[in-house]
């Protein structure tokens, strides 16, 4: 193996660059040459891209985004653009492909794999931790803390008028985020994809579960932690919906994509670190058609196709203990 090559493609997440500087790194010292194609499979198309030595990597580690920059690219599902980029890796003796990103580019990956006779392996970057095979995907951390931070902000003013405030957070169509900074800052209510019964947001049930919580606590703020996607017109709408059924003000924040933003945490920097360097020796050992992941603290091969239908529910356990908590207030001793 002496050429391989990399690119970030969907969602932007946090750590995305600290993958890309242990790839690098990682490459070097095993003496082969890394390739970073811009702008996601954009780049594999149109032959956009930019040799990476150790050099270009130092000091990304703790910068949000991605120094090779993302897009998604929806012509990518075709035969004539996944023989293309087959071609051009070809005619630049690329051995091996390592895609960061999310579902969608998961799809593309499998998609150029019919078309390609290189290895392609994956790494799971996007904060929505979404990807099955994973306990937990490069940003996903640092999204988290990042809506933390902005809802401990929404607290305070919110206890200063004792306000309702409805809080969108990302996700996709799940829970994962909305799930932890529901717990982490002690939020009254969470509406999640994975929780709705019926797949509606019940609106009484809500209602009720304020009314008890006022006249348990008195005055007080109450926060709604709701994940995108979840009700028609977002969170605005269903703020809307709430001041009007209950005729006290309810007002909506849409954190959007400072969730995507950032220096990196910690843990995502760890884990970035750790996929890349993985996924470097998978290439050198030849795996193909596999997604670099971690399971309980240890980096773990998952075949590629299992990542699109093995299912990955919320944890349990967290559910409980946050629907325990509702429970003691919605009826109080
Ligand atoms: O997948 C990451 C994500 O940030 C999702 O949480 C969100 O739904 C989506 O991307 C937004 O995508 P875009 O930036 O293209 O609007």
């Amino acid at each position: 193996m002496k050429r391989i090559a990399v690119l970030t493609s969907g969602g932007d997440a946090p750590g995305m660059n600290a993958c890309i500087r242990a790839i690098t790194l990682t490459a070097h010292r095993m003496q082969m040459e890394v390739i970073g194609f811009r702008h996601g499979y954009n780049g594999l198309l149109k032959r956009e891209y930019q040799p990476l030595h150790p050099g270009d990597v130092v000091d990304i580690i703790q910068r949000g985004g991605t120094i090779l920059r993302s897009a998604r690219c929806p012509e990518f599902v075709t035969a004539e653009s996944a023989e293309k980029a087959a071609r051009n890796l070809d005619n630049m003796h690329i051995d091996a492909l390592l895609v960061i990103g999310g579902n969608g580019s998961f799809k593309g990956a499998e998609h150029l794999a019919n078309y390609w006779n290189g290895n392609i392996i994956t790494l799971p970057g996007t904060i929505d931790n979404d990807i099955a095979g994973t306990d937990g995907t490069i940003g996903y951390y640092t999204a988290i803390d990042t809506a933390l931070e902005a809802i401990d902000k929404v607290r305070d003013t919110a206890d200063a008028f004792e306000r309702i405030f409805l809080i969108e957070v990302m996700g996709r169509h799940a829970g994962f985020i909305g799930l932890n900074s529901a717990i982490g800052s002690g939020a009254e209510q969470m509406l999640l994809p994975e929780l709705l019964e019926d797949g509606e947001v019940n609106l009484e049930q809500i209602i009720r579960h304020v009314k008890v919580t006022r006249k348990k606590r008195g005055g007080c703020s109450y926060i709604i932690i709701i994940t995108e996607h979840l009700y028609p017109g977002g969170a605005s709408a269903l703020a809307d919906k709430l001041t009007a059924e209950m005729g006290v003000d309810c007002r909506p924040v849409i954190l959007g994509h400072i969730q995507r933003g950032g220096s990196p945490v910690s843990m995502d920097r760890v884990l970035a670190t750790k996929l890349g360097a993985y996924a470097v020796e998978a290439a050198r050992d030849g795996k193909h058609l596999v997604m670099i992941g971690e399971q309980n603290g240890h980096v773990v091969e998952v075949p590629l196709a299992d990542t699109r239908t093995m299912e990955k529910p919320l944890d349990p356990y967290l559910v409980k203990i946050q629907t325990d908590f509702f429970d003691l207030v919605k009826n109080p001793s």
